[in-house]
């Protein structure tokens, strides 16, 4: 973990780690380990999204590439952006015709952007590819390239870790530093069978569960922590039917007493009592619309996938 992390974690760690129930912020479960293991749970059986929404990608990259005319593409929570490529070649094929085009793939994870990045530009060498290490629920987002000519995608359902504030926060960021006629591309995983739903987040291969642990391995590194092991938790995946999200929970099996060196802190959690760590919200489509257009982001175009489970969502400011 890099030293300037420590602080951002630290600040987190204070606000939430002595709330009831304690909360930490989703962006600390991808370290460099984190990033990996969510790699991996892309791959895994119960994890449909990934699968759903690169078949939409498949079938309309070309058109969302061509509709929003493109020159600069940015791509948040990019990743390891094995997805985008169905967009990156679209856009390599208005390269090849002469037109100058850029990709800038924006993360927290510093390692997983580096490599991803390295590779891109071995492997697109008519993009210029610009990968900026940022959070994207700070301030305002400072968007490169002509206005007019922007595509900024934001897949993988990731938005569903925002809950209802922090979403209409989000949209009206973003679409404050959209200008006119600049697109915006939005995964998101849609509400259906609870039980699918709840697999997907519980696989049985405990890919999730060890990426959900993960984030006791951050908080042990980072704020170098005695007393703290990932091994004292348990994996928790459930759905809130009232709040229709998937939330992940770490539980404590047996009573955790550890010391933040860095905070100067001790932190007691009795056995049982459980931290949040990650939300995922699911969406019907007509209300994710009526969203992005209060915020200014007018529908364009929306695919799902044959199951219907996932939908692609393309508006314009
Ligand atoms: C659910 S994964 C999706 C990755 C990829 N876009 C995909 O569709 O497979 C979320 C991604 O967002 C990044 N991320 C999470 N919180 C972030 C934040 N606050 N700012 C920037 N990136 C963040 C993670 O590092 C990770 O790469």
């Amino acid at each position: 973990m890099t030293v300037d992390v420590v602080a951002p974690l630290a600040a987190d760690a204070l606000a939430g780690l002595w709330l009831d129930p304690p909360v930490l912020p989703t962006k600390w479960l991808y370290d460099e380990r984190g990033s990996r293991l969510f790699d991996e749970i892309t791959r895994v059986p119960e994890y449909y999204p990934t699968r759903r929404e690169t078949a939409i990608l498949r079938a309309h990259a070309d058109d969302i590439v061509a509709t929003s005319n493109a020159t600069t593409m940015v791509e948040l929570g990019s990743g390891t952006s094995t997805k985008t490529r169905l967009l990156l070649d679209a856009l390599a094929a208005r390269a090849a015709a002469g037109v100058d085009v850029t990709y800038v793939p924006v993360d927290v994870s510093a390692e997983m952007l580096a490599e991803s990045s390295t590779i891109l530009a071995r492997d697109y060498p008519g993009i210029a590819i610009e990968p900026t290490e940022a959070d994207f629920t700070e301030s305002e987002l400072l968007l490169p390239g002509s206005p007019g000519n922007r595509l900024v995608v934001f897949l993988g359902g990731t938005i569903g870790n925002f809950d209802d504030d922090a979403r209409r926060a989000f949209f009206d960021g973003l679409a404050a530093s959209l200008a006119v006629g600049d697109h915006f591309l939005l995964g998101a995983d849609l509400i259906k069978d609870t039980g699918r739903l709840v697999a997907a987040y519980n696989d049985k291969a405990g890919v999730t569960a060890d990426f959900n642990r993960n984030m006791i391995e951050v908080l042990r590194t980072g704020l170098a922590a005695t007393g703290l092991y990932a091994d004292d938790f348990d994996h928790i995946a459930r759905w809130n039917p009232a709040r229709h999200r998937i939330e992940m929970w770490l539980r404590a099996r047996r009573d955790v007493r550890a010391y933040f060196a860095v905070l100067q802190r001790e932190w007691v959690l009795p056995a049982g009592a459980e931290i949040l760590t990650e939300i995922s919200t699911k969406f019907d489509p007509a209300t994710l619309d009526a969203e992005l257009a209060d915020a200014g982001l007018a529908h364009v175009t929306s695919w799902t996938d044959p199951h219907g489970d996932f939908l692609l969502t393309l508006s314009r400011r």
